[in-house]
């Protein structure tokens, strides 16, 4: 080896080192992989091409002018998932803390703008001290061209962020930004100020994994799609994630051709509606039972569980799922999750995948935490992202489709492409109690009529014919013949065109 070749491998080497093996020792006492660890496992093997490894800080204040670790405290670059290709930026700890420098914002900032220019997603993995206190505003400054960056990218390539330390401060911004948040249970948390703060302004004594740790963000804030146990089940989980989604908007999402027939049917779903309107049970059980071999990425499953969310395959085509749950509020639409499925229906209808929704929905939660809290605003963007999508648009209507609810689920009336109801579907402004309550409410001391009025209601609008005289149900489907009828929908819907007129951009209500 000459010489010029044993001082690239040295550089190398100390590059590979990051902050030292006492460090890196230290980073996995705390249960944590290191930033190129992390990387090895998220890629396939051997298909990481790393960029600026000697990259350096340019501060000279509090003593950094001595003080250069190759690679600045990020590895970045890009490689394959499963043979589709992805940029990615992994913060290194063991570095400064992983605190973002000017230079080590300049090097995500390169990935992102060459995964914007060959249309492929972006990862970041998240480990930091926020902003490198020794560099002040010029590492401000390397944030906001990150967040630049991230909003450009909204709805060009999927953006991915991996939590897998601290991301506090500023930090906490690039992430919520992007269109996913992962989080490792214990290890890491997000927050805009930390405990010492809280405690000097509210006077509240909160730990920092109660206050932004991954099971407040993901059960209480909402903040964060899934928590993990471990830096390893994150990383393969994000691999198995990274196959539902098309590389960019400039294609569609990918097919993985499954052994489960799109003819397949299942008996066992016309049972699954129990006879009593007022008896729940689950609607994980139909979508399990609908997709490509039972598998369904559930989001967010633990906060606003009265609706599912998630990706699945039908015939081998990504679908975003979307299905008020019975199980819980009896499936009401309320602020977080008209919240929840509009942001979801929007990531769909941005990546060209087709949405499913299934519904069974009472309508929307009443009461004043509801009405002061903004519920008409907030139900009215899940009724924007379903009137604004242009991707296909399934419906099924379970059973209850009441009121404002029975327009916002994805209805004919907003292009939905193909709806569909089972035989015991209730479309109707109300349930029929609460109808002949109103329209008859100078009989309430007339049980006997109330009762027969009630029945005459339930006869006349408890059933899906009403709507489907109208055509606002293409058709009434028997429950076991569901998953195919989806198939050839989404078949018939492949080369769907459909454009909204221009506009700078809708107003979504905030
Ligand atoms: N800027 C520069 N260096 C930082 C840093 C930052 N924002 N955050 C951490 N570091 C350095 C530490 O000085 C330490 O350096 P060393 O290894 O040479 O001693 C190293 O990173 C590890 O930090 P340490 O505090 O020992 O780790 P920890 O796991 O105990 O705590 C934090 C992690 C993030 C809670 C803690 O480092 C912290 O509070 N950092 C400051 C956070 C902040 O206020 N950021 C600015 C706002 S955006």
């Amino acid at each position: 080896m000459d010489d010029i070749q044993k001082l690239l491998e040295n550089k190398r080497a100390a590059a590979r080192l990051g902050g030292g093996q006492k460090r890196i020792d230290a980073q996995h006492k705390k249960g944590k992989l290191t930033a190129r660890e992390r990387l090895e496992l998220l890629f396939d093997d051997d298909s990481f091409e790393e960029w600026d490894m000697f990259v350096q800080h340019r501060c000279v204040d509090f003593g950094m002018d001595a003080n250069h670790i190759p690679g600045d405290g990020v590895v970045t670059g890009y490689g394959t998932i499963n043979g589709r290709l992805a940029f990615a930026y992994s913060q290194d700890f063991t570095v400064f803390g992983g605190a973002l420098s000017e230079a080590h914002a300049e090097k995500i900032c390169k990935v992102m703008d060459q995964a914007m220019k060959v249309g492929a997603p972006v990862i970041g993995l998240n480990d930091s001290g926020g902003a490198r206190i020794q560099e002040g505003v010029a590492s401000l400054g390397g944030y906001a061209e990150v967040f630049q960056r991230n909003v450009m990218a909204s709805g060009v390539i999927p953006q991915i962020s991996l939590i897998m330390g601290p991301s506090a401060g500023g930090a906490v911004y690039s992430p919520a930004i992007t269109d996913f948040i992962f989080m490792v249970k214990d290890s890491s948390y997000m927050f805009v100020t930390g405990p010492e703060v809280v405690k000097t302004v509210t006077h509240e004594e909160v730990t920092a994994e109660e206050l932004g740790g991954a099971s407040t963000h993901t059960t209480k804030s909402g903040v964060a799609d899934l928590a993990f146990d471990n830096d390893v089940e994150a990383l393969l989980m994000l691999r198995r994630f990274f196959n539902y989604l098309p590389l960019s908007n400039r294609e569609k999402p990918p097919v993985r051709p499954s052994g489960d027939p799109a003819t397949r049917r299942d008996e066992s779903l016309d049972t699954l509606v129990p006879a009593n309107p007022n008896q729940p049970y689950d609607i994980k059980e139909l979508i399990a039972k609908v997709v490509d071999d039972g598998d369904f990425f559930e989001l967010q499953p633990e906060y606003a569980k009265n609706i599912v969310t998630g990706f699945a395959r039908m015939d081998g085509g990504t679908v975003g799922i979307v299905a008020n749950q019975p199980l819980v509020l009896a499936g009401c639409l309320d602020i977080k999750s008209s919240i929840k499925a509009a942001r979801f229906v929007r990531f769909c209808d941005a990546f060209h995948i087709p949405v499913v929704t299934f519904v069974d929905v009472p309508g929307f939660m009443p009461g004043t935490s509801q009405e002061y809290g903004g519920i008409i605003k907030h139900g009215a963007k899940l009724l924007y992202a379903y009137a604004e999508a242009t991707v296909p648009k399934i419906t099924v209507i379970t059973r209850k489709a009441y009121g404002g609810a029975y327009d916002v689920m994805a209805s004919k009336h907003l292009r939905g492409d193909v709806n569909f109801a089972w035989p015991n579907a209730e479309i109707a402004v109300m349930g029929a109690k609460g109808a002949v309550e109103i329209i008859f409410r100078e009989d309430k001391g007339d049980p006997e009529k109330l009762a027969a009025k009630e029945a005459e209601y339930k006869a006349r609008f408890a059933n899906p014919f009403v709507a489907a005289e109208r055509g606002y149900i293409d058709d009434v489907i028997q429950p076991h013949e569901t998953r195919q009828r989806i198939c050839r929908s989404l078949k018939m819907l492949k080369d769907k065109k459909l454009d909204n007129p221009w506009r700078k951009h809708g107003n979504i209500p905030l």
